[in-house]
């Protein structure tokens, strides 16, 4: 690959996994943290292990089984829960501890009841009990997306002094515009003395539906991580899908940045995630949803039929997806109709479509979508009575 590469994060395991009902057990994370080893993600944030003994003994598993991705565990900016990330990770080949607290004065003054001052403090303090586990090290300034730029370059100069190699720069509330996300990571990047000593980190929120798009405006202003899950599970209305940005950045490779994730494996890790989890999947979901290769109205259906390229971007196979499916309703053409007979192994010369044709737009109007044993009937009958 030619370009620079941008760490995968997954946080479906922590981040995701706080989604009501989305609970997983220890067994169900180890499988699903294998297959995440496999897609090919950098960093596996496997859970926050002082939060539950569950949550500890599952961070402990997949640290003794996980080789090639590193593993991480969350915790507070607070000793204890410093300790037990650390205690969770001791097996880990590569082990991370991520740590960190809210620097934004929302955060500050009414989470903590503090100033900017002690939240320095208490900072820098979290980064040297997690060095005393591990030298991978990431440190979250949680709300950065509504902390003041200034304050923020100060926190992360801090940080990165006392030994954080990664900083996570959330967008904990989905706020930020794509530009506006874009400039803070570009105000660290020109403004953090020391920032080419960490990676920063982009993890961004989708409370306005634009995590994805703030992501991209993240790395293409110099953050090198983005923090993600797999069909965008996550607090409230979920975090950055990891199916989107891998594809975003394939679809424009010139922009030089490249994943290590094998896209073949999307769409069956999507369906793994959705099944253990049983959160299904929005069917209009880009890359992974049931439609997201599907086409339904006539004037898409004799395009697609002609050239595939006239309506799809992404060919299903590049992302482990089933063939495009031609859908046949009110909506769709003789084309399409033509088609799918055709598939059933039915050919009709024009004359005789149109008439079919006809047929089935009587039938179609009472259905939401026609399907084969619909179509197997309007064959015969037309047959027997032409
Ligand atoms: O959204 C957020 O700020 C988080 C942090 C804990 C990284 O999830
Ligand atoms: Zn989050």
């Amino acid at each position: 690959m030619t370009g620079e590469k941008i760490f995968i994060f997954d946080t479906t395991l922590r981040d995701g996994e706080q989604v009501p009902g989305c609970k997983l057990n220890t067994k169900e994370k180890i499988e699903l943290a294998m297959a995440l080893e496999d897609l090919g993600v950098d960093i596996i944030e496997a859970g926050f292990p002082i939060s539950s003994p569950g949550d500890f003994q599952s961070v402990s598993e997949i640290s003794k089984i996980i080789k090639k991705s590193t593993v991480c565990g969350l915790s507070r900016a607070v000793q204890k829960d410093i300790e037990a990330a650390g205690e969770a990770l001791k097996h880990a080949k590569r082990g991370r501890i991520h740590t960190g607290i809210g620097t934004s004065d929302s955060h500050i003054k009414s989470k903590f009841n503090s100033n900017r001052e002690d939240i320095l403090q208490r900072a820098v303090q979290a980064v040297k009990w997690a060095r005393k586990y591990t030298d991978d090290i990431e440190f979250y300034a949680e709300d950065a997306g509504r902390t003041e730029n200034e304050f923020l370059a100060k926190v992360v100069e801090a940080v990165i002094a006392a030994g954080a190699t990664t900083v996570n720069i959330p967008d904990t509330t989905g706020y930020c515009l794509p530009h506006q996300y874009g400039e803070k990571i570009k105000f660290l990047m020109e403004h953090v003395k020391n920032i080419d000593k960490a990676v920063l980190s982009c993890h961004c929120h989708n409370d306005l539906g634009l995590a994805t798009a703030n992501s991209i405006s993240g790395v293409m202003n110099g953050a090198r991580q983005i923090e993600c899950t797999i069909n965008g599970l996550g607090e409230r209305a979920g975090n950055t899908s990891l199916e989107e940005v891998v594809m975003v950045l394939k679809q424009h490779a010139y922009l030089g940045i490249y994943t290590d994730i094998d896209a073949t494996k999307l769409n069956p890790i999507s369906q793994l995630v959705s099944d253990t989890m049983r959160m299904p999947v929005q069917p209009n979901k880009a890359i992974v949803g049931a439609n997201a290769f599907s086409h339904s109205s006539g004037i898409h259906q004799d395009g697609f039929l002609k050239d595939a390229q006239t309506y799809e971007i992404i060919r299903p196979e590049e992302v482990g997806a089933e063939t495009s499916k031609i859908v046949l309703t009110a909506r769709s053409g003789r084309s399409a109709l033509a088609y799918r007979l055709k598939n059933l192994g039915h050919h009709f010369d024009r004359n005789d479509m149109d008439v079919l044709y006809e047929h089935f737009l009587q039938l179609a109007d009472k259905m939401k979508e026609v399907g084969d044993d619909e179509l197997e009937t309007l064959a015969s009958q037309y047959t027997a009575t032409a």
